[in-house]
């Protein structure tokens, strides 16, 4: 294989590591959605997730002063509201409204589910060890929700500057993950 030089900020898009998902938060009587593709799996069970908020967005302060939230994964169907959440803050807009999302109430967190999204990890803050440093927030799924007519639902990967990779095909392999 012929590879070239690549550029290091764009080294993220090769690893990009799972979904695109909506990240909802609640504190104070403010709702937010976030969109966020800068998460990783850090244990099976109990399900840890690290995320990664910037100071800078709006959900983080309702975040940190909650330390709950809801992450909620959108298929292909709805990925103009999606982009238009990430283009957006909660500071000026209220998102559900503007873009046409339905907030559910969850069961055991603040943060609402989001309708539209086919699965829903309500996630309650662990370790901020490294949020001061890295804006890592560890998370603790405390709750999952699942339509199970979106099995193979079409999910999206960011791939940078407005691109998307929409998930094909699952093959079953033989192997000893869980
Ligand atoms: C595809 C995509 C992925 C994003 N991933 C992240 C992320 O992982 N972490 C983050 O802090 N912001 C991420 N953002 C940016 C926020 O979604 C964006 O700043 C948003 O407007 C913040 O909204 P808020 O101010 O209402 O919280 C992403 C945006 C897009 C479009």
């Amino acid at each position: 294989m012929a590879k070239r030089s690549f550029p290091l900020a764009k080294a993220y898009t090769l690893l990009e590591p799972g979904p695109v998902v909506l990240l909802t938060t609640a504190s104070g009587g403010q709702t937010d959605v976030m969109v966020q593709s800068w998460h990783l799996m850090l244990e099976f069970e109990p399900p840890l997730v690290g995320c990664v908020v910037s100071p800078r967005n709006h959900s983080y302060g309702l975040l940190k002063a909650s330390r709950e939230c809801v992450i909620n994964i959108p298929s292909v169907e709805i990925a103009e509201q999606v982009v238009a959440c990430g283009n957006s803050s909660g500071r000026n807009v209220d998102k559900f409204e503007r873009f046409g999302l339905t907030p559910v109430p969850a069961k055991v967190v603040g943060a609402p589910l989001i309708k539209e999204c086919f699965a829903s990890l309500e996630c309650r803050v662990v370790d901020t060890g490294m949020v001061a440093k890295y804006g890592l927030f560890v998370l603790e799924v405390v709750k999952a929700w699942m339509d199970p007519a979106h099995k193979e639902a079409r999910t999206l990967h960011h791939r940078g500057r407005g691109r998307f990779m929409v998930a094909g095909e699952t093959i079953q392999l033989k192997s000893k993950m869980k």
